[in-house]
């Protein structure tokens, strides 16, 4: 696997996306051959997508996922699960439906919970009762966002309601149809709740995300650049390909 060093710990990077998500794939295989019972945080977005795709290849090379728990970072609010672009239809549809995870334990927040304030605390419950959360995947928002913890988010935030910004509505535009009505609220993970994992990794790649990636790593570490906080994680690493660490 091509990969070069940086000299910034825990920062691997590969000469093309491709590569980098076969690397964070690779760690999530790593970990559940060790431990089959593993608790993963998951997360959506484009970047994910190639990640799952390894995932479903290496259990079709026979990888059980059968004992495996996991979490997702966040979902929006007032779109059902049954919404193409829900991030409960996008798991089903990029992982779940193609590997033997028991669906009872693939959780995510409910957008559509009545009670939003009910529905967080029962979510960092659900958490807490599955023994927390062994491997967090993450991707990174073009305004250094984690989950949907846009700027000036605390790093004790916990999980809740949310707005989103402006950037982050135009950056998830492609995944709505033409015309279609987005969503401009969200449930997330807090920053607090995804410290609490026992390891994160992030995956960065493409141009668009150089910005974020540079502020994450080398800029001051707070809620500026919520994906900066991650540098205060004792098992922290960074995946990204050439063009994400360009302005490194
Ligand atoms: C998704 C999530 C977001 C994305 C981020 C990057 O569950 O929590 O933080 O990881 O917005 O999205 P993509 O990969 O589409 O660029």
């Amino acid at each position: 696997m091509a990969r070069y060093q940086t000299g910034i710990a825990g920062l691997a990077v590969h000469s093309t996306p491709a590569a980098a998500a076969q690397d964070l794939a690779q760690r999530i295989i790593d970990l559940v051959r060790v431990k089959p019972d593993a608790v993963l945080g998951l997360a959506t977005g484009g970047t994910m997508e190639p990640v799952y795709a390894a995932l479903i290849a290496a259990h079709r090379d026979g990888l059980s996922f059968a004992r495996v728990t996991s979490f997702n970072l966040d979902e929006y609010l007032g779109l059902p699960g049954s919404h193409p672009a829900s991030y409960r239809a996008t798991m089903q549809r990029l992982l779940f439906d193609h590997i033997d995870i028991d669906p009872a334990n693939t959780h995510l927040p409910n957008g559509m919970a009545a009670n939003l304030a009910a529905e967080a605390e029962d979510y960092e419950r659900r958490i807490a009762a599955a023994g927390g959360i062994d491997l967090q995947i993450l991707g990174i928002g073009r305004n250094g966002h984690i989950g949907f913890n846009e700027p000036g988010s605390a790093a004790g935030s916990r999980t809740r309601a949310v707005n989103l910004t402006a950037s982050t509505i135009e950056a998830n535009t492609r995944f709505f149809a033409e015309g279609e009505a987005q969503p401009d609220r969200a449930i997330t993970m807090g920053i607090g709740t995804i410290m609490e994992a026992r390891e994160v990794a992030v995956l960065a790649t493409g141009m668009s995300k150089a910005q974020a990636l540079s502020q994450a790593l080398t800029g001051p570490v707070g809620p500026a650049c919520p994906a900066s906080i991650l540098r205060d994680h004792p098992v922290a690493s960074w995946i990204a390909d050439a063009e994400a660490v360009s302005l490194l």
